[in-house]
């Protein structure tokens, strides 16, 4: 039997995290009319489920998808994103919150705010549930942050190990024998 990963964010934890940063949004975009959220698949889709039905303003929810070129743990083809999805509609004029599981490099995000800001929206935030803060490399604003995290391999809501534990329902740490 495969052993479970152990938590180092809990459900209990996220779920708080998840109600405080919904309630944050709510009151920042009170006046703002629709909100789009643009989930980055995959690894936000289970947070952004969560986020999405604690909201009382209006949303719409979109998604994008993004690969890294290479081997992300090699330093060739570093801080190389490419799109593979893009969103349906057009985001011009619209207040835009992407929605992300994790910050680690900073690269995909760095990526995706000159994409969308190139959009011309009417403002662009970044919610994510998680930051590496000693890894990342890009200049990166997060607006709405769950958790910091020391850098460790984290699987679970929404996160993957080779596609694994995506559906686990805490953060886990996978250390090197999980591997
Ligand atoms: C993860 C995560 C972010 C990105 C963050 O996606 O969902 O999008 O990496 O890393 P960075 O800050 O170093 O750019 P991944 O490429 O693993 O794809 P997935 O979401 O489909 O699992």
């Amino acid at each position: 039997m495969t052993r479970l990963p152990a938590p180092l964010v809990t459900e209990e934890e996220i779920a708080a995290k998840v109600a405080d940063l919904a309630a944050r949004i709510d009151r920042d975009y009170a006046d703002a009319g629709t909100l789009v959220l643009i989930g980055v698949l995959k690894g936000s889709f289970v947070f952004l489920a969560d986020l999405a039905r604690r909201l009382t303003v209006p949303h719409r929810v979109e998604f994008i998808a993004v690969s890294s070129y290479g081997d992300r743990e090699s330093e060739e083809h570093l801080g190389s994103v490419r799109l593979l999805m893009d969103v349906r509609h057009d985001i011009a004029g619209e207040h835009v919150l992407v929605v992300e599981d994790i910050v680690d490099t900073g690269h995909t995000i760095a990526y995706l705010q000159r994409l969308l800001g190139a959009r011309g929206p009417a403002s662009l935030r970044l919610c994510t549930l998680l930051h590496k803060p000693d890894r990342t490399e890009a200049d990166v604003v997060i607006d709405y942050l769950g958790f910091a995290i020391p850098d460790v391999w984290v699987v679970g809501y929404g996160l993957d190990y080779a596609e694994r534990y995506r559906t686990l329902p805490y953060i886990g740490e996978l250390g090197p024998e999980d591997r």
